[in-house]
């Protein structure tokens, strides 16, 4: 398979599509970014990088950001972290609060932001620095210094956090949560402020699809058992209440974030991130899901 002819089809198929959706204005300064923006990079297991269109411009990441902090709490807190965090798909949007009620503050799986609140949270627990601690193990895992916080976004978000602070004093509430919360939430959407472009993207999840050894860090992320169980959480949980649609339209497990990024994996094969910052109704990238889509469709296999 020749994947640099791949990518460079399914960039112009798409863009021939003429897709068009919303950028995200809830955070006020995400709504600077030129929506025509549209890149991808896949990134064999060999490391071999194959890209098209803006895939070397950086992004600000998001909720893909809740896929690093998820492995790093894998280390932290092994089975232990279940009792806080459920890992069932919600069926609600990615900033929904209603279930955290009537479930009594155990968040439905650990991409939702409540479930994100308290993965931050135990990481904070853990280490003095956490966020220190996020952006070093994100750029051992691409092999380079690549991540940078975008400080006009984090601040942008902090100012209109009313919903996720909410949330964290409602886990509180429950006794899930254990830090301060302006703390937890300052350090969340700092992480969720990370940008990266798609090729440094690829390359910090390829270990996602090489069952944990990462070939840029040079060594076992995770244990293959728990590379499954990440994936799995992917495939059922990535797209909040989209992620049906992205298992029956792609077939691969990923996660969106609301700047417009994708990423996906194709175990023992490869990682892939696509990015186009306009956003459909359910806060994922119109073109980028669509680019996995024709993809996996030109492969003529997914996971399944
Ligand atoms: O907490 C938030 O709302 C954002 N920092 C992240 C949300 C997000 O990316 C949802 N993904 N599609």
């Amino acid at each position: 398979m020749d994947y640099q002819e791949l990518i460079s089809e399914v960039y112009e198929e798409v863009n021939a599509l003429g897709l068009s959706g919303k950028v995200a204005d809830y955070i006020p300064e995400l709504a600077k970014v030129p929506g025509d923006r549209f890149g991808m990079a896949l990134v064999d297991l060999k490391g071999n990088v194959y890209g098209a269109g803006d895939y070397q411009e950086p992004f600000s990441i998001q909720s893909i950001s809740k896929v690093f902090t998820l492995t790093m709490v894998f280390h932290v807190f092994r089975s232990k972290l279940w009792s806080r965090v459920n890992v069932e798909p919600s069926g609600n949007p990615f900033n929904s609060i209603a279930q955290l009620e009537y479930e009594q503050g155990i968040p439905r799986n650990p991409f939702l932001n409540a479930g994100a609140l308290v993965i931050t949270d135990a990481l904070t627990s853990k280490f003095e620095n956490p966020i220190q601690c996020i952006r070093e193990y994100i750029d051992e895992l691409a092999g380079q210094h690549c991540v940078r916080i975008n400080e006009e976004v984090m601040q942008s978000e902090l100012r209109h956090a009313e919903r996720n602070t909410a949330m964290a004093y409602f886990l509180k509430a429950y006794k899930n949560f254990d830090n301060d919360i302006q703390e937890v939430v300052k350090t969340y959407v700092s992480h969720c402020s990370i940008e990266m472009c798609c090729e440094e993207l690829a390359k910090s999840v390829s270990f996602l699809a090489n069952d944990g050894y990462s070939i840029f860090a040079n060594r076992e992320v995770l244990s293959e058992s728990h590379t499954r169980r990440i994936n799995a959480l992917m495939l059922t949980c990535g797209f909040y209440d989209e992620s049906g649609e992205f298992a029956f339209r792609v077939g691969l497990p990923g996660k969106s974030g609301v700047g417009g990024g994708v990423i996906a994996l194709m175990p023992g094969k490869f990682s892939i991130a696509v990015w186009s910052p306009e956003l459909n109704e359910k806060g994922n990238s119109v073109k980028a899901i669509k680019a996995l889509e024709i993809l996996t469709n030109k492969l003529k296999f997914s996971l399944f």
